[in-house]
This record gives C-alpha cells, structure tokens and sequence, in this order.
C-alpha cells in the first residue's frame, strides 16, 4: 500500500462538498450548536491552565498548529452522543435562575418573561415536542426515566406470560445488550426460563448481521401461537439497518403478537409515524440524535388504545379501568394528584404511566434541544438533508485508494430508505485499535463497536458535506499508518 495519499482525489471531493454546503438551507444551524475545536477534544483539563493558554498563543502563531485551536474537530458520533445545542446552557440558566428566585414556587408559578412552563407542566411541554418527532399525539407520549428502565416499565404492563398459552418474547439475536438483559431478567421475574421463553432471531443469510423483514416473520410464524411479545430495533445499534416498522407490526398484529419498538437510533434520525403505523409501544433516549446530553430522561410511546382509562375515580372499583402497570404518583390524574388519595387513579395516556416526578434539570436540557429541531422543521426536513449526507459520505469513502478499500467494508445497507445517518464500517483484523488511535490524533470522533467495527453518522442539524470528506482523508491516512497492525 502507498504510504502517502494523493490530494487530488481529495480536492475534487471538498470542491464537490464545498458547493453542496453552500447549498444546504439547514447550515445556519451547524452555529446552534457548541463543536469543540481539534485542540479541545485534545485536552486534558477542564479550564485552560494559565501556561496552556499561553502556549495556545504561540500555537496560533506557528502555521503548523494555528490550526488545531480554531479548527473544529470533524464529529460524526450523533449516533452515540449528540453535540450540545447552545441554547442548553440559556435554558438551563434559566432554568437555575427560577429555582434560586422562586423555591418551591417554581412548580407552579408561572414568570411573565420566562419561556420556560412551570415545572408541574414541564413534562407535559416536552411531550408535546416530541410527539411529532415521533409521529404520535401528545397524549400517547411520556417524556420519562431512561430507556432501559423505560423497557422494563412497558414490559411489566404488557408481557403477560402464561406458562401454558403466550409466554415467549422475540428478540434479534444480536440485540444491545441491554434490551437483551432486560428480557432475560422480564422472563425470570416471572418465573419462566429464557431457555423456553426467549427466542431470538438470527441473520441466516448475512455475514453482516442484517436481517430481513422475511426473516423476522419467518420466525414470528414459526412462534405465532405461543409468543407473547417482540422487542426490535427501529435501527440496529452496530450495523444502521433500518427495520420495517410498519410491515413488521402489522404482520405481529395478524398473529396477536404485542410488539415494543426500541427506537434510541431511530427517534431524531428517520421520520417515524407511530400513531398511523399502528404501533403498540415504544421506548427510546435522547442523548443520540435528539442531543438531550448524556443519560439524559427517555421518552415512550404507548399507543391510546393500550392506555384508556375507562373508569372514574368514583366508580366502585377503579383499578380495574385500566390496564395494569407499575405505578406512581406522577401517573396519577393530575387533577386529583395533590390530593394524596391512596386510590391510584391514572390520567389516561401514556403520562399515565409515569411513576416519579421528572428532573427538571434534564427536561429542561431535553426541551431546548427539541427547540433547535422545531426550528429546523421537524425531521422530514432534517431526513432530506441526512440521506444527502449519509450518500455523500458513501461516495467520499469511495475515493479512497483501492489499496486502502481492501481494508474495510461498509456493512450498513446502501439502500438509503433501509438506513439512517449511520455507516457501520467493518475493518480488517487488528485494525480498530490503531485506526482509532490515528482518528484522535486527527481531531476525528467516531465511536467504536468491538470487534472490527466504526460507526460513522453525520447528523443533518450540525455535520457538514466538508465533513464527510474530512473523514475519508483522515480515515485513508489512519489506514496507511496502521498497516504495521496487519
Ligand atoms: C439500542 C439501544 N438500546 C438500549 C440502550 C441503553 O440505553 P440506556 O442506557 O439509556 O438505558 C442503548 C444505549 O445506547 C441503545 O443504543
């Protein structure tokens, strides 16, 4: 393999990426965002120390490292935490500024000059944001706990097993490890073993771990009179694919199967329509392509049908108009909450499954980041301009020397409606460790997934075509200078 790269191939590419740019009538809001410098993500310190800064002085006068400090880095790892809006940070003041004015009133009190909804209201306003970025009404979201805990909640309302009838619960062979910890331990607490109740779904005919729409309801038909539930990814974690949400429902439907839709790679990244889609549940984070921050409080769908409150509070035997859950005080009716009746009396929808009173810290952190998505006209907007980005980066990896393309492999479907923002790209043996190391240095972030492989994701409301091709030199470059590891 050459050990240089050959800069005319990359010109061509930031000619090309420099005219899409200047196109793109979403690139005002890359300024909505804080993207840390090369320097910055090379830091060892919070603050710059008083001989750090002067250094950076000197820095900025030699050409050679000039560079480092006002260069942004090129990040492409919205797929695993997205950037920080800058409006955080104002609403979070804000936020801060309410609590030291106004004590215990800042649940209720409303400020004439604040944008921000009184904390009773608070989960209330962000559910109302993210309902369209999800396809649903308000009522049939919950902006809530975290994701995992969030699956564990819609499970324990909704998986029912009976030893003798329905008791399995579906899932991908190759599920985060979390989803599949939480069914492991769901089957348990019921008292049923995985060895009988769980069964996953493999990928017979791919060496890259993609599966089928036929594969799923292969298995679905094969399981049909004795699965309870399904749990799968709107996009799978390690290779991008996109399932087929709505096909894949119905056909779950037609067998009486409940399906649980794990969405923390879909929700911000794709278009979704839970609501016409049919779907009966779903759980998903923020802290990927919704830049909540990191652990930042989850969302849940849970679709009207399944969260009807048909009774009132007093009727004779309440707990019986709806449907069974974990619960709390926060699900109760706001109306009767205060009133600190021991009868548990849900407000309907999917609030009515909330246990605590959410941290207003994060909801506030969540609620500006949603605002910067309002403001870019909601995900189909942003969907248009990632599929460009996504094709972009497809193509810039593509001029990569032919040497250097014998060392990887995109794994991720090249169909577009089959995938998000993310590239999953599966290297040579022994490569990712180097590779990595060589992205560092090159002020490149990219997250890892062992054994072989790099998730690479542009997000459309900060990532840029000049991007793109920032990764494929840098990522040719890292190649070259990891060929020793082979
Ligand atoms: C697909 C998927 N499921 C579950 C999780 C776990 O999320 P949490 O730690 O917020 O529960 C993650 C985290 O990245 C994920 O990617």
């Amino acid at each position: 393999m050459s050990t240089s790269t050959d800069q005319s191939r990359f010109e061509n590419l930031r000619a090309q990426a420099e005219i899409l740019d200047g196109e793109d009538e979403l690139r005002h809001l890359r300024d909505e965002f804080h993207i840390p410098t090369k320097a910055e993500i090379k830091r060892k310190t919070l603050e710059q120390q008083p001989q750090q800064q002067e250094q950076q002085q000197k820095d900025r006068n030699d050409p050679a490292l000039a560079d480092e400090t006002t260069t942004p880095c090129t990040y492409l790892c919205g797929n695993s935490l997205g950037l920080q809006p800058k409006r955080t940070a104002t609403r979070i003041n804000q936020y801060l500024q309410t609590w030291s004015t106004q004590g215990v009133q800042g649940h209720f009190k409303p400020l004439d000059d604040s944008p921000l909804p009184t904390w009773l209201d608070a989960d209330a306003r962000a559910a109302k944001l993210m309902s369209p970025i999800v396809g649903a009404d308000e009522s049939e979201v919950a902006v809530m706990q975290t994701l995992t805990a969030n699956l564990h909640l819609l499970m324990s309302a909704f998986y029912r097993p009976d030893p003798k009838g329905r008791h399995k619960i579906i899932l991908e062979s190759k599920a985060f490890p979390s989803d599949h910890y939480a069914v492991l331990s769901q089957i348990r607490h019921h008292g049923l073993s995985p060895n009988t109740s769980m069964v996953t779904i493999e990928s017979p005919y791919s060496e890259d771990n993609l599966i089928t729409t036929y594969d799923i309801q292969s298995i679905i038909s094969k399981h049909a009179s004795d699965t309870a539930l399904i749990l799968l990814p709107g996009i799978q974690y390690y290779t991008g694919q996109l399932l087929d949400i709505p096909t894949i429902t119905a056909f779950a439907h037609k067998h009486d199967i409940f399906v649980i839709w794990d969405l923390a790679h879909a929700v911000g990244n794709v278009p979704l329509s839970l609501h016409d889609w049919d779907v009966d549940a779903a759980a998903w984070c923020t802290y990927k392509y919704l830049n909540g921050g990191p652990g930042c409080i989850g969302g849940m769908f849970i679709n009207s049908r399944n969260s009807l409150v048909t009774t009132t509070l007093t009727d004779e035997q309440p707990e019986r108009g709806y449907g069974k859950r974990l619960s709390g005080w926060w699900g109760n009716d706001k109306g009767t909450r205060f009133q600190m009746d021991p009868r548990f009396h849900p407000v309907k929808g999917a609030a009515g499954f909330q246990l605590s009173n959410p941290s207003i810290l994060d909801i506030t952190s969540l609620s500006a980041s949603l605002e910067v998505i309002e403001l870019a006209g909601g995900v189909s907007t942003l969907r248009e301009k990632s599929k460009k980005l996504t094709a972009f980066l497809e193509h810039s990896i593509s001029f990569l020397s032919e040497d250097a393309k014998q060392l990887f492999r995109v794994i991720t479907p090249s169909d577009p409606e089959q995938r998000g923002a993310q590239l999953s790209i599966l290297l040579a043996d022994n490569l990712l460790h180097p590779v990595m190391k060589e992205f560092q240095k090159s002020g490149v972030i990219v997250d890892e997934r062992q054994p072989n492989v790099v998730r690479v994701a542009p997000a459309p409301l900060y990532n840029s075509f000049a991007d793109c091709v920032a990764f494929a030199e840098a990522f040719e470059a890292a190649l070259i200078a990891s060929q020793d590891a082979l």
